[in-house]
C-alpha cells in the first residue's frame, strides 16, 4: 500500500480516489461541523450527505459507505461528537477493510479534519498509516487458494493536509515500518505448529537480522544449552522430537558502555500442556504460544531499522511442550541456569520454566531494564478480559506508571496487576527453591503467581513483565483479520523510542520505591 501526501488542494487527486473519508462532527443543538473533506465534494454530493443525515438521522458513532454522483465514486461518512484517537483508529481500519472488500484502489483521508478533536495531523498520519496496514493484513491469504484474479488489495492512501509534507512524511514512514514489523510478527505467530518448531523460530530471527541489518543473532542449540546448564529450557523441550533453542539478539545503537534494555519473550511453538495434557478446547490456538517471542524478534527488527540510539538485547527461549516418554514430569526438580532449583507442579506451566533460564542468563548482559513478554496464563484473561495485557512491576511506581502510559500511546494496551512479596512466598518450593505453580494449590490470582515465579529469577534487575495471553488473538470487533494481533511490537518500539529520555527517572534506586 502506497501512501501519498498532498499538501495543497488537489482536485485531480480527489478525482483519482475511489472513496473519501468524510468525518462529520455532531454538536448538540448546533449544526454539524463539516470539514475539509466534505468541502472538496461537489455541491450535489454535499446536499446528498446532508439529506442522508437529516432523513436517516444516524447517531454519533455511526459510519456508512455511500455512493456519490460525482468524483470520488464513494464517500465513507462517519458521524461523531468527537474523533478521539481510538475512534480514528477504528474508522481507518473499517474503511480499509471495506475498501479492500469492495475492490477500491485509492482511499482519501483529510488529516487536518481531526484537529478539531485535538488530534494533530502528524499523529493522525501515524495512526492512519499504521492502522491501514494492520487492517489490510490477512494471514488467510497465505494458505488459502487465491482466486483467479488474485487477492483484492487497496493500492494506496492519499493523505491531504495543509501541514509541512516533511513532517507528515516522517510520521508516515515510521508508522509504515512499525506496521510492517507488527505484520511480520503476526505471520510468525500464526504459523501452524508443524511448520514452525524451535529451530524455525531461530531461523526467523536470523532472517529478520539479515533484513534489518545492524543486529547480531546467536542461537544456543541443545548441546550448548546443556553445557551452559540451561536445564529449564531443556526440561520443557524433552518431550518433543524438535529440540529447543535459545535465541539471543543484540543491537548496539547507543554508547558502547550503556546498559541495554532487555526483552525476553516466551517462544513455545506449541503448548499441548505436556504430560498435564490440555483438553482439546484449551489446546486450540496454542501454536500461538510463541507470540511473546515473535514480538521480541520483530521489535528488535523495528528498533534496528529505525536506528534508535539505544542498546537492546532480545532473548527468546524456544521449545515445543509435548507429552511423550521423554517428557519432563510433575514432581521433577530442575536446576535452572545460575543454580536456583524449581519443582515442577504442573508441566503446563511451562512458559515460566523456560523464562527462568532466559532471565538468569540475561543478567550476563547487564541490562538497565528487563521486560518479559509471554502468553503466560489463562488467569490473566480471567482477570482482564481480552482487551489489555497484564502489566507487573514490583516496587517501582514511576516505572509502572510509565509502562502503563506506553500502552495507550503505542496502541498495545496494558493494565497493572499485583506482584507482591506474598505472591513470591506462594511460589517458594516444598523441596526446591521455587515451584512453578502456587504452593497452596490455589488458582486465584494465577497471573500474579506466574509473575512472582519470574520475579525470583529476575532478582537484582529492574524488571517488568507483560502477560499477553489476553492479547494473543484479535477480538471479532477489532476490525483486524482472525488470528494473532502482534501485541508487543508497537509497545517495545515506543519504549525504545522514549528510553533515552526517561531511563534516568525510572531506574534510580531499586529498593527505595513502593
Ligand atoms: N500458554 C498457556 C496460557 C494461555 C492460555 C495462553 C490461554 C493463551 C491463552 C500457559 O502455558 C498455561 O498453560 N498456563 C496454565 C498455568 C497453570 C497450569 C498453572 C493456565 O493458565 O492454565
Ligand atoms: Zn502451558
Ligand atoms: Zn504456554
Amino acid at each position: 500500500m502506497k501512501f501519498t501526501i498532498h499538501t495543497r488542494l488537489n482536485t485531480t487527486a480527489i478525482k483519482n480516489l475511489d472513496v473519501l473519508l468524510v468525518p462529520v462532527v455532531l454538536q448538540e443543538q448546533k449544526p454539524a461541523v463539516f470539514g475539509e473533506a466534505f468541502g472538496q465534494l461537489e455541491k450535489i454530493d454535499q446536499l446528498f450527505i446532508k439529506n442522508y443525515i437529516k432523513s436517516k438521522a444516524p447517531k454519533a458513532g455511526e459510519s456508512r459507505l455511500l455512493a456519490t454522483n460525482k468524483a470520488p465514486g464513494h464517500v465513507f461518512v462517519a458521524l461523531d461528537t468527537e474523533f478521539t484517537e481510538k475512534k480514528i483508529v477504528m474508522l481507518v481500519r473499517k474503511l480499509v477493510r471495506i475498501a479492500k472488500a469492495e475492490g477500491f484502489k485509492e482511499v482519501g483521508i483529510y488529516l487536518d479534519d481531526f484537529e478539531k478533536s485535538g488530534v494533530f495531523a502528524e499523529r493522525v498520519a501515524h495512526l492512519v498509516t499504521e492502522n491501514a496496514l494492520l487492517a489490510h493484513y490477512d494471514f488467510a491469504e497465505q494458505f488459502k487458494t487465491a482466486p483467479k484474479e488474485g487477492w483484492k488489495s487497496v493500492g494506496g492512501i492519499s493523505l491531504f493536509t495543509y501541514h509541512d509534507a516533511k513532517l507528515i512524511q516522517a510520521a508516515v514512514s515510521e508508522a509504515e515500518l512499525i506496521a510492517e514489523a507488527v505484520n511480520h510478527c503476526r505471520t510468525l505467530a500464526n504459523m501452524p505448529p508443524s511448520d514452525l518448531k524451535p529451530e524455525g523460530m531461530a531461523e526467523a530471527a536470523r532472517t529478520m537480522a539479515k533484513q534489518a541489518k545492524g543486529l547480531t543473532v546467536e542461537v544456543f542449540d541443545e548441546k550448548k544449552l546443556k553445557s551452559e546448564g540451561m536445564n529449564a529450557i531443556l526440561a520443557v523441550g524433552m518431550g518433543s522430537s524438535s529440540a529447543p533453542r535459545l535465541i539471543i539478539m543484540e543491537y548496539k545503537g547507543g554508547k558502547s558502555k550503556e546498559a541495554p534494555i532487555a526483552f525476553v519473550g516466551k517462544g513455545v511453538t506449541f503448548d499441548s500442556g505436556g504430560l498435564n495434557l490440555k483438553p482439546g478446547e484449551h489446546m486450540a490456538d496454542m501454536h500461538m504460544d510463541m507470540s511473546g517471542g515473535a514480538a521480541v524478534i520483530y521489535a528488535m527488527y523495528a528498533i534496528a531499522k529505525m536506528k534508535l540510539p539505544i542498546n537492546a538485547v532480545g532473548l527468546v527461549p524456544a521449545v515445543e511442550n509435548m507429552p511423550s516418554g521423554f517428557s519432563y514430569r510433575q514432581g521433577d526438580i530442575v536446576k535452572a541456569y545460575g543454580g536456583k532449583t524449581m519443582e515442577i507442579g504442573n508441566t503446563d506451566a511451562e512458559g515460566r520454566v523456560i523464562l527462568a533460564d532466559a532471565l538468569e542468563y540475561v543478567k550476563t548482559k547487564k541490562p538497565g531494564l528487563t521486560i518479559s513478554i509471554a502468553t503466560l496464563t489463562g488467569a490473566a484473561m480471567v482477570a482482564l478480559g481480552t482487551r489489555m495485557s497484564g502489566l507487573f512491576v514490583k516496587n517501582n511506581k514511576p516505572l509502572r506508571d510509565k509502562l502503563e502510559e506506553l500502552g495507550a500511546v503505542s496502541g498495545d494496551a496494558v493494565w497493572p496487576l499485583p506482584l507482591t512479596e506474598e505472591n513470591e512466598k506462594e511460589v517458594e518450593g516444598n523441596f526446591a527453591d521455587v515451584i512453578n505453580t502456587s504452593k497452596s494449590g490455589s488458582r486465584y490470582g494465577g497471573a500474579s503467581t506466574a509473575a512472582a515465579f519470574l520475579s525470583h529469577y529476575a532478582k537484582g534487575m529492574n524488571f517488568a513483565h507483560l502477560d499477553m495471553a489476553p492479547r494473543m488473538v484479535a477480538n471479532a470487533d477489532e476490525e483486524l483479520s482472525r488470528g494473532a494481533v502482534g501485541f508487543g511490537v508497537r509497545y517495545f518500539v515506543e519504549l525504545a523510542k522514549q528510553w533515552d529520555s526517561v531511563k534516568e527517572k525510572l531506574l534510580t534506586d531499586l529498593s527505595a520505591r513502593t
